[in-house]
């Protein structure tokens, strides 16, 4: 499968294994650039001194190109240092989300390196147009983790409209051969998957939220602020967290206000720490195609079945007089 994906980045398949905040980590990022997809490692809250760890023990592990993904706006003090760092480091390849990515943007462009822009507007859409990002990655409502507010096929068709010769790679909603082969038929580059990863043997998360995803019918994710406010960190630009309803969803969904009354009651992120000592407290960051992820396998196999599907339904597409 060629797209303008897998030449820009050196890749066989035209798959992106989402940076995940907390659990993607050398493990998955290698084992998906060693079967031909892109891995990629997060960066979101770590010490610098982490960052350049996980690039160096990825580096041990693979050839293949691999990705860096960073968060850019103040989700810790530490964030414009980590951007500093991953400049420093050099990866293969570097995806940008949230906030104001711009900056960050022309800074990585300026030192050469591929960079990758994920927007959740028409805004940043627009605005990673004109940065002349070297793919753009839309991200729809329905993914698993923090998002915006469009719906992946709207929103994915509005960029294949306005984008040009720039790639465009789908995300939210894609878990499978079926989800790969409608992104490439409505013409994208490609396709990021974060919820089916996150449900691997390689990603480093409690064995409960795995399986939590895998127990899940795809209509019990709540998209919400309450995992935020619980934090104590309000993400900007209308962005918010989708994650598996569990106890702490039972118990404040709808309250909001209370919530916060509660946490500000707190010394700074205590309720958060007390919260985090039970899973089932703990936000289970995972999208709305998790009713179709049924076992936690390896990486390396998602990436050959989604393919396989794939490449399956597009030649029966083709067959189509
Ligand atoms: C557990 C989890 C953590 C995530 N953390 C990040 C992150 O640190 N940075 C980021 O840009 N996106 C993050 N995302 C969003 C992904 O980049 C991606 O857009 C999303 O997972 C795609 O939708 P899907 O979950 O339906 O596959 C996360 C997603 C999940 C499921």
């Amino acid at each position: 499968m060629k797209t303008l994906l897998t030449a820009l980045l050196g890749i066989e398949h035209p798959i992106i294994q989402a940076g995940m905040g907390g659990g993607a980590n050398a493990e998955i990022a290698a084992a998906v650039s060693n079967a031909g997809a892109l891995g990629s490692l997060s960066s979101i809250a770590m010490p610098p001194e982490m960052v350049r760890a996980h690039i160096a023990e990825t580096r041990a592990l693979t050839e293949k190109p691999f990705a860096v993904n960073m968060v850019t706006w103040a989700f810790t003090s530490n964030w414009q240092e980590i951007i500093d760092t991953v400049i420093e480091e050099r990866p293969p390849v570097v995806t940008i989300s949230f906030g104001d990515p711009i900056p960050a943007f022309q800074r990585c462009k300026a030192a050469g390196l591929t960079t990758i822009l994920q927007v959740q507007d028409t805004a940043g859409l627009k605005a990673a147009i004109e940065a002349g990002a070297d793919a753009i990655i839309v991200q729809g409502n329905e993914a698993g983790g923090h998002t915006g507010r469009r719906s992946t096929l709207s929103f994915a068709t509005q960029a294949l409209e306005l984008a040009g010769d720039i790639p465009i790679v789908v995300a939210g909603g894609i878990a499978n051969g079926r989800g790969l082969a409608a992104a490439l038929a409505m013409g994208a580059a490609g396709v990021v998957m974060g919820t089916r990863f996150k449900a691997t043997n390689e990603f480093v998360g409690q064995q409960v939220h795995k399986q939590a995803i895998v127990a899940s019918d795809g209509g019990d994710t709540l998209y919400d602020e309450i995992n935020d406010i619980a934090r104590g960190s309000l993400w900007p630009n209308r962005v918010t967290g989708r994650a598996i309803r569990n106890a702490f969803t039972a118990e404040w969904e709808g309250r909001a206000a209370e919530l916060g009354a509660a946490v500000a009651q707190q010394t700074p992120r205590g309720f958060a720490t007390a919260r985090m000592a039970d899973p089932d407290h703990q936000p289970n960051w995972g999208g709305e195609i998790s009713g179709i992820i049924t076992e936690v396998i390896p990486a390396a196999e998602v990436v050959q079945r989604t393919v396989s599907e794939a490449e399956a339904l597009l030649r029966k597409l083709s067959a189509i007089q």
